[in-house]
């Protein structure tokens, strides 16, 4: 099993060009499944969860091509059983559901698999799937979904923990093709959603407030082969962003969407870290004087609960206190005591955790748990006197592409090596 092994201490410098969004381009090969057409998808980053879903793609019937960052999908003819392992393994699977149930009015899924950050229900994306007409049993760890017909609804889809984005990706693809109107109130507004509404536009789907709580759909009667490009991972691009910071170091990152970041690049000017925009860039500096700050994680357009992992080891860096407080998944906090193997001191309150922040952090042997988590693993041990190993990088390796050639290109000591 692969591991990185840091030498810290060395802060970042030079140009990085983000990679599409993972969370745009998985609900996007999903929808490919509308259409019996060719669907070609640009700026595809080369991750596990793309190789993972266009595997899952095959196993219902579609031809899927990939060729550098563009993948081809033809769904001529589909089975509606997914192969349950695979969906098993890969939580944003469950994005599946829709289009198939849209498609042939059948959808046999496996539950998607438990995860690390805390419970992750799928209760809403079924609430909207039966608001449509559509019959759910759950059956020896399969979801079975049947409609005789999908017929438009009013579908609110607020959870205790506010609105639930593949849930509304997933309504939003079962709707395309249901008869009638569909209005889903309550309704996430990441910028993915907005581009998953984009590509369906382009096929021929009636959507309207994509973006907006409100989205209301009027289902047509088939959907056509698009192009497509992919949005920027705005994910990633704040993740490089805040390594730049916590290795003091200067950086450019190209292809970014800053007006998706609004709420990560006003934290990271309160946090005292310096950014200016030239033409497209983005310029990333540490100032004078790194201050404490307050994050509350929230759906968009709020901080996102996906930095927050790597935000925390900025405040650790950052002489004071600080406070994160996790609004949209409770247990996502596994990081935090890996953290303080690199000498970090942070202690959990309920939903909130609180960073004493400034102790010198030194390199140790730490082990990722979960995506973000391992980013905030990197960016620890690249700000840390000395060498960190981070080991079970498969996690990272989900979502992040090539990220060791990416950080090794800004001047990082970073290394990948086999662990037995
Ligand atoms: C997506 C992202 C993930 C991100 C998360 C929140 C993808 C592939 N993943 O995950 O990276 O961290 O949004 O921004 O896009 N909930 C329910 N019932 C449901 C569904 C969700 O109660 O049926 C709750 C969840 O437990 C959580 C909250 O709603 O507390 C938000 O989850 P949700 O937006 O659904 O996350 P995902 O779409 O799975």
């Amino acid at each position: 099993m692969d591991s990185l092994l840091i030498k810290g201490g060395v802060p970042l410098h030079g140009e990085v060009t983000i990679s599409g969004a993972k969370n745009a381009v998985l609900p996007i090969m999903a929808a490919t499944l509308l259409t019996s057409g060719k669907c070609v998808i640009r700026r595809v980053p080369d991750l596990s969860d793309v190789r993972f879903m266009a595997q899952i793609l095959k196993s219902l019937g579609a031809e899927v091509k990939v060729d550098g960052d563009t993948v081809t999908v033809r769904a001529a003819k589909l089975n509606p059983i997914g192969d349950y392992d695979l969906i098993r393994k890969m939580r944003g699977s469950i994005c599946i559901l829709g289009p198939l149930l849209g498609r042939q009015r059948h959808a046999k899924v496996s539950l998607p698999g438990g995860c690390v950050i805390g419970t992750r229900p799928i209760d809403l994306h079924l609430k909207g799937m039966r608001d449509l007409g559509t019959k759910i049993t759950i059956e020896s760890g399969y979801i079975d979904a049947k409609a005789k017909r999908l017929i438009g609804a009013d579908i609110f889809l607020g959870g205790r923990a506010g609105p639930t984005v593949l849930g509304t990706a997933n309504v939003m693809m079962a709707a395309v093709l249901a008869e009638g109107v569909t209005t889903i109130e309550s309704a996430a507004c990441e910028p993915e959603v907005v581009d998953l509404a984009f590509f369906l536009s382009k096929m021929g789907a009636k959507i309207v407030g994509a973006g907006s709580p409100t989205i209301t759909i009027t289902g047509v009667k088939d959907l056509a082969g698009v192009e497509h490009e992919v949005i920027p991972d705005r994910i990633e691009a704040a993740t490089f962003a805040i390594a730049a910071a916590a290795t003091n170091g200067e950086i450019t990152i190209h292809g970014a969407r800053p007006d998706h970041m609004h709420a990560v690049l006003d934290k990271l000017k309160d946090a005292g870290v310096k950014i200016e925009r030239k033409g497209l860039a983005l310029i990333v500096k540490r100032g004078s004087r790194l201050k404490p700050i307050d994050v509350t994680t929230l759906p968009y357009s709020g901080f996102p609960t996906d930095v927050q992992a790597q935000m925390m080891v900025l405040m650790a860096l950052t002489p004071g206190l600080g406070i994160i407080t996790e609004r949209i998944f409770e247990s996502r906090f596994m990081h935090v005591s890996e953290l303080a193997r690199l000498g970090a001191d942070v202690s959990i309150e309920g939903p909130s955790a609180i960073v004493k922040g400034g102790h010198p952090l030194s390199g140790a042997p730490v082990m990722a748990s979960d995506l973000r988590a391992s980013a905030a693993l990197v960016i620890a041990g690249m700000a840390a006197k000395g060498t960190t190993q981070v080991s079970r990088i498969y996690h990272l390796d989900r979502g992040y592409e090539k990220i060791d050639q990416k950080l090794a290109s800004l001047g990082a000591r970073i290394q990948r090596v086999d662990q037995e």
